[in-house]
């Protein structure tokens, strides 16, 4: 049983999917949880369920200087932080022809300027407190081409190459910095064409090893785990959870007979 009693954990856009779950593992591990999104509602939906005092921080990240405004506030109010999870992010669906500046600008915005600004904000405070683990929520859109999706795909490569510099700078002062690509979770970013795209979810679901969507708790488990001790000689790693999709061939669901094989 992982124990985190005793740290600080700001989870971004823990309003739903899978940084609420993330925010309910951590709490449930005993670390005090600082929840931000834009939804006050949502926000005090998740809150009034956590046990360890947590503190709600209502920010939109699309702004120019939101990354920076929320590190200040967190450092205001709590002092600093142990654990960030960067989790709040957008998908952009737009295939290159219809792609916009304004489009390019948002899905940048949110995914990597308020990433990357508020971690720079936030590290000060963890090496203070002797150190602290930054997970960066990424996509398996960054380990393979995804149709469609090619802003989206370029925020989360970029994340992912943000986390193994960070990681290199910030390595010999005990930050470690990691990043985990969700699969397909069932969240309310696929909701929509889960509902009206007939067969799209049981197409989708061939595509997996484990034949399976996934949850926000199969994520929040190894964010968890990257927050604690278990992981301590852990840094720079890019962690794929998506039951076997991005990097694993995937047979059909029914056995299917290949000749020359038992
Ligand atoms: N679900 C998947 O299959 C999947 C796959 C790969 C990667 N991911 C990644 O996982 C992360 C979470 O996705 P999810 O599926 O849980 O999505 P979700 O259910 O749509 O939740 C997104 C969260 O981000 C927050 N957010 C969105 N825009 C924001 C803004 N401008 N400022 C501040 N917060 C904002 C939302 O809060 P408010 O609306 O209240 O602000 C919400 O809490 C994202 O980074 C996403 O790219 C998800």
């Amino acid at each position: 049983m992982i124990d985190l009693t005793g740290k600080t954990a700001l989870v971004t856009g823990a309003t739903r999917g899978i940084g609420e779950a993330c925010a309910r593992a951590l709490d449930a591990a005993g670390a005090r949880v600082l929840l931000s999104g834009r939804t006050a509602s949502d926000l005090e939906r998740v809150a009034a369920e956590l046990e360890n005092a947590p503190l709600m921080l209502e920010a939109d990240l699309a702004p120019s200087r939101a990354g920076t405004a929320l590190a200040e506030r967190v450092l205001d109010e709590t002092g600093g932080v142990d654990i960030l999870v960067n989790n709040a992010g957008i998908p952009m669906r737009r295939t290159p022809d219809k792609l916009t500046e304004q489009d390019v600008d948002l899905v940048f915005s949110i995914n990597v300027r308020s990433l990357l600004m508020l971690t720079v904000g936030l590290g000060p405070s963890m090496v203070e407190r002797g150190g602290g683990s930054v997970i960066n929520i990424s996509s398996i859109a960054s380990l393979r081409g995804p149709l469609g999706r090619v802003a989206y795909a370029g925020t989360k490569g970029a994340v992912d190459a943000m986390t193994r510099a960070l990681a290199a700078d910030w390595g010999s002062q005990g930050i470690r910095v990691n990043a985990v690509c969700p699969g397909l979770i069932k969240t309310a970013i696929w909701e929509e064409s889960r509902r009206t795209v007939p067969g799209l979810s049981e197409q989708l679901e061939q595509q997996i090893a484990l034949k399976r969507w996934g949850e926000g708790s199969d994520c929040a488990d190894v964010v968890v785990f990257l927050a604690s001790d278990m992981a301590r000689y852990v840094t720079g790693e890019v962690i794929a959870v998506d039951g076997g999709m991005a990097r694993v061939s995937s047979a059909p669901g029914s056995a299917v007979k290949v000749p020359g094989t038992s």
